[in-house]
């Protein structure tokens, strides 16, 4: 995790717009629109979608992305999504409500006499490597109409390419699937634009006939004004493909005929890179290139896998819904809502990957990107933020990510006696940790041992414990000796540079011995980490003079926010004693500033990540303001970015209370789901 992340905020405060639409759950800071990759991740900022119609997504980044959809009702054009520069004889539809669920964002407008839905669905499906690893995303336009005819448009332009100056496509069809791929070309595989988007492979845009009998499918491509006009004027494309020229779009026009009750038309979109991971120097494919190579085929399978998919969808939206309720039934449907707007972001941040010379099934690996904060490739203390969901929904998620670290770990390429910070400083480059790079021994020692029990735990599979023994071995003695008074160091937290004697750090080496401890069935491990933690909470080494409160370094003040306890309570380890989850229950209200509690006692700022950990250790008051800070700063209205999760907790010279300070769209977000996991492992199974 790197503390100069690149994106500073900047508050987006719009004039107030009288609004007839309704936001349910809440107006989110952005809402996912095509979220699946570390490159396929489309959004719209929560302050534009009341003006969908001209308002364009954007990549994760900020950058704008061209997706555009116009719809004709009695020959009368409305701009629906997208459409900044409006032709004339156009209108702009309205939109009266906008939705989320932890799958789709849901959009409703009125176009003349029509209501026409745009579904944007982002599948979350751990448990199907096929499904989840296909790298597209549906949008789906149903229109209830009462005997109007109805066509549909929709075009994409070569912003998704991440580079506009050189670009080139291509159209092929399979059957009634019709298929355009837009590449950047003189690029470098593996290389990113500044704004973080592949610079190769393929942009893919795909559709097929609706399903209503009069439907028919034309496709274009050529001058966006051109090739919109057509549209507007005849409401079909004349399926005429002109090359590449900057400014230009590949569209389709979907005919729907009358529409008498309802019709609908689903489109897919995505970015396909072949050879998507540099792992060690060999290249990774996506999982699901062993069943679909061909990207024709491949998307075609995804259209064909719609209803599937989305009834998958709603099975795991209920399932979100039911648990954040259960978990914790205080705070009504807050929890829920949270969580709701957590879930593609983090399956977005992460791929499932498969040798691509081979294409062999049998070893999986998934690889996670530190967006926005600096680009590395699995980071362990990323995947430590995340495992929270991933030990919920499906723990074999848990070794996919640790595969490729500790397959390097124990090569010769890595030498140290503690663990590694990372895989590589760019993704998709997994070609070995920098000696310049980061490191944290404590801290990723710690993370290694206790994910590793984790997914032990709850897969009931010895794989990783057999197979990396030793390794694991290294490094619970690497805590021993090195854990209970930790040397000089950075730990996860390394914008607060490094420092000794770090309590969490402590804390976090006494819960991994005793993660150690019930891996391999040695106490005398348990018994260690217990004793840390008496010498860091019974003899105050770690706390206040009467035990009230951590402290960031032993005998250094200001308090801490010690979400390291949280592995103690979700993997029942007994570490440290009832009476430290008494005392930070009744502390951490009487520590919270404006909008929520900072990471210590002197920061302006706090971590929604460490914020959720803790929520899952306390009780009582201390847990209900943790839920409703958080729920209040995702629906304050004050960020316009996908999902931040650092953000100032008080004014500033700079900020206000509740503003994001920076990071977004990070798949760290797993750790919202840290009071779900409570109810248990493997609850999509
Ligand atoms: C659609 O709305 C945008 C933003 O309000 C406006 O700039 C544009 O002119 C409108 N287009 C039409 C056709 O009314
Ligand atoms: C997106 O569309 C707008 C309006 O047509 C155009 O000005 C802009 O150049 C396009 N952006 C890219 C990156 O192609
Ligand atoms: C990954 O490595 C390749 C060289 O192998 C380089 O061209 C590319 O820019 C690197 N990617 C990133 C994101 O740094
Ligand atoms: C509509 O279609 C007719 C016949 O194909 C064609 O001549 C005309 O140019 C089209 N109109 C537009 C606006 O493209
Ligand atoms: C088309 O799909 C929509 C959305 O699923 C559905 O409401 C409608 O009934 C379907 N129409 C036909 C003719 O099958
Ligand atoms: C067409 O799509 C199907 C999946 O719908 C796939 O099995 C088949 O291989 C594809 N054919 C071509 C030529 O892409
Ligand atoms: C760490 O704390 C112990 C006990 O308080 C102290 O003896 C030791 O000097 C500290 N280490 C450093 C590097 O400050
Ligand atoms: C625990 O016991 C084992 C077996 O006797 C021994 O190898 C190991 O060093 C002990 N570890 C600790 C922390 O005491
Ligand atoms: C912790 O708090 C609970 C609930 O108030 C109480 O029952 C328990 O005795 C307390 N434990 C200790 C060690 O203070
Ligand atoms: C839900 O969160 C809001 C802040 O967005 C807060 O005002 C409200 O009290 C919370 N509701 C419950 C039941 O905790
Ligand atoms: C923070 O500043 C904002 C904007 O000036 C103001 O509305 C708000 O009341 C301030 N909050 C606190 C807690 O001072």
């Amino acid at each position: 995790m790197a503390f100069a992340g690149i994106l500073t905020a900047c508050l987006l405060l719009l004039p107030h717009v009288s609004s007839t639409a309704t936001f349910t759950p809440l107006l989110p800071p952005a809402y996912p629109l095509a979220v699946r990759s570390p490159y396929l991740s489309a959004w719209l900022p929560g302050n534009a979608a009341e003006n969908l119609p001209s308002s364009r997504s954007q990549f994760w980044y900020g950058n704008e992305l061209n997706w555009s959809l116009i719809a004709r009702v009695d020959d009368v054009a409305y701009n629906l999504f997208g459409v900044v520069d409006s032709l004339e004889d156009t209108k702009n539809a309205t939109v009266t409500e906008g939705k989320y669920t932890s799958t789709h964002s849901i959009f409703t407008l009125t176009a003349g006499a029509a209501t026409i839905t745009l579904d944007f669905l982002s599948p979350v499906s751990p448990t199907n490597y096929l499904r989840q690893s296909l790298p597209f995303s549906y949008l789906t336009v149903t229109v209830k109409a009462s005997g109007q005819s109805v066509q549909i448009y929709s075009d994409i332009d070569d912003s998704w390419t991440g580079q506009s100056t050189s670009s080139e496509w291509s159209y092929a069809t399979n059957g009634s699937t019709a298929v355009y791929q837009i590449s950047a070309k003189d690029t470098a595989t593996y290389s990113q634009n500044t704004a973080g988007q592949a610079l190769w492979g393929d942009a893919v845009y795909a559709t097929r006939p609706g399903n209503s009998s009069g439907s028919k499918l034309t496709a274009a491509s050529g001058p966006v004004a051109a090739v919109r006009a057509q549209f507007v004027g005849n409401g079909t494309l004349d399926d005429t493909h002109e090359a590449w020229t900057s400014g230009g779009v590949v569209g389709f026009a979907q005919e729907l005929g009358t529409v008498s009750e309802s019709a609908a038309v689903t489109f897919a979109i995505g970015h396909v890179r072949l050879q998507s991971i540099n792992y060690l120097g060999a290249a990774q494919t996506g999982y699901y290139r062993a069943t679909y190579p061909e990207t024709v085929a491949a998307v075609s399978h995804f259209l064909d896998d719609y209803t599937d998919a989305d009834s998958d969808a709603s099975s795991l939206d209920e399932l979100i819904q039911k648990a954040g309720e259960e978990s914790y039934s205080a705070g009504g449907s807050n929890y829920s809502d949270i969580l709701a707007l957590s879930v593609r972001q983090v399956y977005g941040g992460m791929e499932l990957t498969i040798p691509d010379d081979t294409l062999d099934t049998s070893s999986p690996r998934a690889f996670i990107k530190e967006i926005s904060s600096d680009g590395n490739i699995n980071t362990v203390d990323v995947i430590y933020a995340t495992f929270p969901l991933l030990y919920a929904l499906d723990a074999t998620w848990i070794k996919l990510l640790l595969r490729p670290v500790l397959e390097y770990s124990v090569s010769d390429l890595y030498t140290e006696d503690y663990a590694v910070h990372d895989l590589g400083a760019d993704y998709p480059n997994a070609t070995g940790h920098l000696a310049s790079g980061e490191s944290m021994p404590v801290e990723e020692s710690g993370n290694i041992v206790i994910m590793s029990h984790a997914y032990t735990k709850a897969s009931g599979n010895d794989d990783l414990a057999t197979t990396y023994a030793d390794l694991l071995e290294k490094y619970a003695t690497y805590l021993l000796v090195n854990g209970e008074y930790p040397a000089k160091q950075l730990s996860l937290n390394d914008g607060l540079g490094e420092l000794a004697n770090q309590t969490n750090l402590g804390i976090k080496a006494a819960v991994g011995l005793a993660a150690y401890g019930a891996l391999t069935g040695q106490d005398n491990y348990t018994t260690a980490g217990q004793g840390f933690a008496t010498t860091i909470y019974t003899d105050r080494v770690g706390t206040d003079a009467s035990g009230s409160y951590f402290t960031i370094q032993y005998g250094i003040e200001p308090w801490f926010l010690v979400f390291n306890l949280y592995p103690d309570i979700l993997l029942g380890l007994d570490v440290f004693p009832e009476a430290a989850y008494n005392a930070t229950s009744a502390f951490y209200p009487t520590a919270r500033e404006a909008a929520g509690l900072p990471l210590d006692g002197s920061l302006a700022w706090g971590q929604t990540n460490w914020q959720s950990y803790v929520a899952a250790t306390v009780t009582g008051a201390a847990r209900e303001m943790l839920i409703a800070d958080l729920h209040a700063y995702i629906s304050n209205g004050l960020n316009a970015v996908p999902f931040s999760d650092k953000y100032w907790v008080k004014n500033g010279t700079d900020y206000v209370a509740g503003e994001y300070d920076s990071f977004r769209a990070r798949p760290t977000l797993g750790s919202h789901f840290a009071l779900m996991a409570l109810l248990g492992e493997n609850q999509l199974s």
